[in-house]
């Protein structure tokens, strides 16, 4: 099998090196690709843009190309799945119509209340006057959602009347461009957050591991929100109790919905879920694609060959693929960034030590890399994702925060506290 992967971040060279494991995976290529995709075995990378879904096409019937996934929400909600089914590629990644539930909130929102999902009370607005009078009844705390997608900035948790005035300003006076002119305005939930990626062919819908991320630039969950700081898998707080009223309260009526409405959704459903104090799972939003840097800690865990799945996923042959496997223990993926990320930051440093810290049996995945004249240099705010896997997850954080030692480039800046959740839970237990 050939598999071209659509993307350049963590999530991808995380996909592509888990592609790679299966001996019937000849040949993958990334689009655009990035420092690591570029140098794994039997993989190569194609300086396209993401939006030449017809140079994308050419290259896939050209190459045989057996299966294509798609990466990132962008080209998932400008159809490339679409345009790449009507020229008979198969697409792990729904098409247009199902990527709005990531691509507009209000969309999300409406296909919950109908199909009855518990998330948090909202009402969308289209003036600015009309949401702040909302916001003034509501009172704080509260949360403003610009519609449309906004690379991860479009959300304030806004903890007085005032800051959430403003964050509808912001989002009526173009801050987020066309994204910002619808506004969800919504319930301030409190709890845990997980990450529940679920794969789906539109009919079935299978969980992957439970997964917890970090958003926030600092330690103790301080400062701005960011696409991801780190992740582990599997997140405890999940049971196999809650994982199944996530199951027939949030994804199956999902799924249901979606075919209700005669949407092909072929692809991950993510659903980010608040886990209340009431121990009730409620949908904070959903995602149409794999998170990142949830990926690079579920992937790992993976023993089912993943192209067999994803490949079922786009022929519709999900409900008969026997169930997931997956390794026992656990996996920690810290992220490091450059420094000002999530604000402005510098580009082409040189890192090194990558091989030393996979001598600590890591894995380092690359975000925003780039290899120039056969040096290796930062091209993004997220930089790498260090992965390890353990038997449980004080080995897997352990281990990854030893390989992150062995790492230099100016300025790296990390969360030193990945996994603080569990860490602080099991010690009080001990
Ligand atoms: P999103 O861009 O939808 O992922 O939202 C970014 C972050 O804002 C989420 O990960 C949550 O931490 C927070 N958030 C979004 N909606 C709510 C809500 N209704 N209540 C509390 N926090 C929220
Ligand atoms: N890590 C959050 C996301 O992928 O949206």
């Amino acid at each position: 099998m050939r598999v071209l992967i659509v993307g350049n971040g963590g999530r991808e060279h995380a996909l592509a090196w888990k592609l790679l494991q299966s001996p019937q995976v000849q040949q993958v290529v990334c689009v655009p690709g990035n420092g690591g995709t570029a140098t794994l075995d039997r993989c190569s990378n194609l300086a396209l843009s993401l939006d030449d879904f017809e140079g994308i096409a050419r290259f896939a019937l050209v190459n045989n190309i057996s299966l294509v996934v798609v990466g990132p929400e962008v080209p998932l909600s400008q159809g490339i799945t679409d345009f790449l089914t009507e020229q008979t590629l198969a697409v792990f990644g729904p098409t247009r119509e199902g990527a709005q539930i990531e691509s507009s909130k209000a969309w999300a929102k409406a296909l919950m209340q109908e199909a009855g999902i518990p998330t948090a009370q909202a009402e969308v607005f289209t003036s600015a006057e009309a949401a702040k009078a909302y916001v003034r009844r509501q009172g704080a705390p509260i949360v403003i959602k610009a519609d449309g997608l906004a690379a991860g900035k479009g959300v304030t948790v806004a903890s007085t009347v005032e800051a959430a005035e403003a964050a509808i300003d912001d989002c009526f006076e173009g801050q987020f461009g066309s994204a910002g002119y619808r506004v969800v305005v919504e319930e301030c939930l409190i709890g845990q957050e997980v990450s529940i990626l679920a794969v789906t062919d539109g009919l079935t819908i299978r969980p992957l591991l439970p997964a917890q991320d970090h958003k926030r630039i600092g330690d103790g969950d301080t400062g701005e929100n960011t696409g991801g700081m780190g992740a582990y898998a599997p997140a405890a707080i999940v049971t196999p109790a809650l994982m199944a009223r996530i199951q027939t309260e949030i994804l199956d009526p999902t799924i249901a919905t979606l075919r209700d409405r005669a949407i092909d959704y072929r692809g991950i459903l993510y659903a980010g879920l608040m886990i209340t104090p009431e121990g009730d799972p409620k949908v904070i939003e959903f995602n149409c694609r794999f998170g990142d840097p949830e990926a690079q800690a579920i992937l790992p865990l993976l023993e089912t060959p993943l192209e067999k799945l994803l490949f079922a996923c786009t022929q519709q042959k999900l409900e008969q693929f026997p169930p997931l496997e997956w390794k026992s223990g656990a996996a920690a993926c810290v992220v490091i960034a450059s420094e000002g990320y999530p604000g402005s930051f510098k580009k082409g440093l040189p890192i090194a030590g990558i091989e030393q810290a996979e001598m600590t049996g890591a894995v380092v995945f690359h975000a925003g890399t780039q290899r120039k004249h056969q040096i290796l240099v930062s091209d993004g705010g997220r930089v790498l994702g260090v992965t390890a896997v353990g038997e449980n997850l004080e080995q897997a954080i352990a281990q990854a925060y030893e390989a992150i030692e062995s790492i230099q480039f100016e300025g790296m800046y990390y969360r030193r506290d990945i996994g603080y959740r569990v860490r602080t839970v099991s010690s009080t237990q001990n």
